[in-house]
């Protein structure tokens, strides 16, 4: 039942920051000076937050979504087989970054970041609880996890840019 409701919470989570929080820094001056100067709108013709990054930054994205998928197909067919082992490995591979992804995380803001980071934890909590939890209990935590994807590509986007300085 928690774990339901935070669920819940993860998508309300990605609301408020799709919607909420950008209706608050539209009309927070400091960001609105910083878009003009830079020519580069706080928001995607979508709605969604725009993220500024490199074509390197996105292809090292790119790289970590695929495998976030990949990981995810491999752990929603073992749950169905109650192949422990598989389920403890792929999610444990998925548990931390390669350490490629600081530049990305540095130009990234802070929802970002906290969705980043809770989506590892819950695949840290996917390898702890793959050798003794019910099977329905590793899939709720999956589905928490599913739920940070969609909070994250609901609330931001990607924008290319040509240089370096995609922060500003
Ligand atoms: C913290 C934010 C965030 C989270 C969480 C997240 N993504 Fe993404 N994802 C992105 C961004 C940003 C892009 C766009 C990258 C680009 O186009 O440059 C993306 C793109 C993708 C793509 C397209 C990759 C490509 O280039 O073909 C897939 C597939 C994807 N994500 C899957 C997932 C899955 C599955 C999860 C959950 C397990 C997930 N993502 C969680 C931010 C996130």
């Amino acid at each position: 039942m928690n774990k339901t409701l935070a669920i819940f919470g993860w998508i309300f989570f990605g609301l408020i920051m799709g919607v909420g929080l950008m209706r608050f820094m539209s009309t927070s001056d400091d960001l609105g000076e910083l878009a003009a100067e830079t020519a580069r709108p706080e928001r995607t013709a979508d709605g969604r937050i725009a993220l500024y990054y490199t074509a390197d930054d996105r292809a090292h994205i790119s790289t970590e979504m695929l495998g976030f998928l990949q990981g995810l197909q491999t752990i929603s067919a073992a749950i169905a087989e109650e192949d422990r082992e598989t389920i403890r490995d792929t999610a444990g591979a998925l548990r931390r970054g390669n350490g490629q992804g600081q530049a990305v995380q540095m130009k990234s803001p802070e929802g970002f970041r906290v969705l980043g980071r809770s989506l590892r934890q819950d695949f840290s909590d996917i390898s702890d609880m793959a050798m003794t939890s019910e099977m329905d209990e590793i899939q709720l935590v999956v589905s928490s996890a599913m739920g940070k994807c969609s909070a994250c590509h609901g609330s931001f986007k990607a924008v290319e840019v040509k240089d370096g300085a995609a922060a500003d």
